[in-house]
């Protein structure tokens, strides 16, 4: 069983675990994974910023969510009641939770059970974090994940996952039923993150061809400005931060081809938006889906877009 202190290194992901960003984008996996059940083969997860796996959270936002009619019969609320069932189903719960504490299980841990489930094939996890690696080794190493073990891989030798991403793409190493998730911190706001920016463009440029090409499945970008409200909005709304900044969040999104792009925008105190790139005859399905399971939350944010 996980205790509180295994999952405590310390990391600023702790503060804004289940949070709405989280919660959306969660959502978004999740929904992205039920689509392409309902088709050919099992996709290849490969997370480029995987976290923890497992969280210890007391956000407000997840402590408002559980609350809500219908949350525990969502697609989240029900991914989370799998990942933390007794053993061997689940992991069984964190032991030592403080008074106001509540688990909170983060894209690999939903990922691995979903390749428990027979719903993913594989899980490949990066992270460049030393302290989150070990963490993650711990998560992935529980009981209930020993069927799978050797279908959840995390990657050591790299840097910058991006880099190493790219490069990878460039050698042909992913085919089509990989899709990759990118979940960075926030990139878009400051001139000192530029060459992060030229590493995003290169990704989405090449990820897009290659899923024009049905030569990759799917990939996404998490976006977030922080507590920068003005910001988000330049961006969402305006003519992009800064007057629209290099390679920033609106030049990113133009390097997607249209019928493969989706955009989910949401906001609660802050501001999210989630970059979703599918091939062109799973865009309409995959809007849909995303509409209907992300409807749950809909009373507590201030905004919920699609945009196809
Ligand atoms: C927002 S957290 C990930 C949360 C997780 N994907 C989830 O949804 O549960 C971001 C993680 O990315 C890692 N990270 C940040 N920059 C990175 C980089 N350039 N390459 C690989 N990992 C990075 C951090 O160590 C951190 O654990």
């Amino acid at each position: 069983m996980l205790n509180r202190d295994d999952l405590l290194s310390p990391s600023i992901q702790d503060k804004n675990a289940g949070n709405s960003g989280d919660q959306v984008k969660h959502l978004i996996y999740l929904s992205l994974l039920r689509e392409l059940n309902n088709r050919e083969v099992n996709p290849d997860v490969v997370e480029a910023h995987g976290g923890k796996g497992v969280y210890v959270s007391s956000h407000r936002h997840l402590l408002r969510s559980r609350g809500l009619p219908g949350y525990q019969d969502s697609l989240l609320g029900r991914a989370q009641t799998a990942c933390f069932a007794e053993p061997p189903a689940g992991l069984g719960g964190i032991s030592g939770l403080r008074l106001g504490e509540v688990p909170y299980a983060g894209s690999v841990a939903m990922h691995a059970q979903e390749v428990k489930a027979g719903r993913c094939s594989s899980l490949t996890i990066l992270d460049k974090d030393p302290g989150v690696q070990a963490i993650l080794e711990r998560v992935v190493s529980e009981p209930c994940f020993s069927a799978v073990h050797g279908r959840l891989a995390i990657e050591k030798q790299y840097g910058d996952s991006e880099q190493f991403l790219l490069s990878r793409l460039a050698d042909g190493q992913f085919g089509p039923h990989h899709v990759l998730h990118f979940d960075p911190f926030a990139f878009v706001m400051s001139q000192a993150d530029l060459m992060t920016r030229m590493t995003y463009g290169r990704l989405v440029q090449e990820c897009d061809s290659r899923i024009g090409e049905k030569a990759l499945k799917s990939a996404s970008i998490f976006f977030t400005w922080g507590s920068n409200g003005t910001a988000a909005l330049a961006d969402l709304d305006g003519n992009g931060y800064d007057g629209g900044i290099p390679d920033g969040y609106q030049a990113l999104l133009s390097l997607v081809a249209p019928e493969r792009r989706i955009v989910v925008v949401w906001c609660w105190e802050m501001y999210f938006a989630q970059l979703v790139i599918v091939s062109a005859d799973l865009k309409d399905q995959l809007v849909k889906r995303i509409e209907t399971e992300t409807a749950v939350l809909r009373p507590l944010l201030s905004r919920l877009q699609i945009v196809a």
